[in-house]
């Protein structure tokens, strides 16, 4: 099975970013805890500030492997180009968000993302990613 961890714009700051929100690790550090939990998977993480890069990693993976697990960052609530790439691809994508961005300011409440996503993850902490994952491989 092959799963990648596709993370937007900031979300390599994670550990010195606003931690009251986003808590005190890195994502570095999470997703070797993550490769060790899942090591019979083959688990990957891509990261990227570049709107264009993301696209390309989604078509890139998108006809290959068994799951795409994204958190767009910012790019959730503008990006209709990514919305675009996940409806052209196959891969199911699970929209993941560390915060509640129901919780916070209006902009956050919409999504371009979640209407051609599989499933979603919100305001669960990194947990969001493990959570995804766990139900990717349990319903394999
Ligand atoms: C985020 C929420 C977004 O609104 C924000 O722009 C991010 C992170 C989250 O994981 O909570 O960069 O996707």
């Amino acid at each position: 099975m092959k799963v990648i961890i596709i993370n937007g714009p900031n979300l390599n700051l994670l550990g010195k970013r606003e931690p009251s929100i986003y808590g005190s690790h890195t994502f570095e550090e999470y997703f070797e805890e993550l490769k060790q939990k899942y090591e019979h998977i083959h688990l990957e993480y891509f990261q990227s500030n570049i709107e264009g890069e993301l696209i390309n990693k989604i078509h890139e993976v998108g006809f290959d492997y068994d799951a795409i697990i994204l958190n767009a960052g910012a790019y959730t609530h503008t990006s209709i180009a990514i919305a675009d790439a996940i409806a052209a691809v196959k891969t199911p994508v699970y929209e993941v968000h560390i915060s509640n961005v129901y919780a916070r300011e209006e902009f956050r409440h919409k999504s371009h993302l979640s209407r051609v996503c599989k499933g979603i993850l919100v305001g669960l902490g990194l947990q969001g990613y493990d959570l995804a994952l766990h139900y990717v491989i349990d319903t394999k």
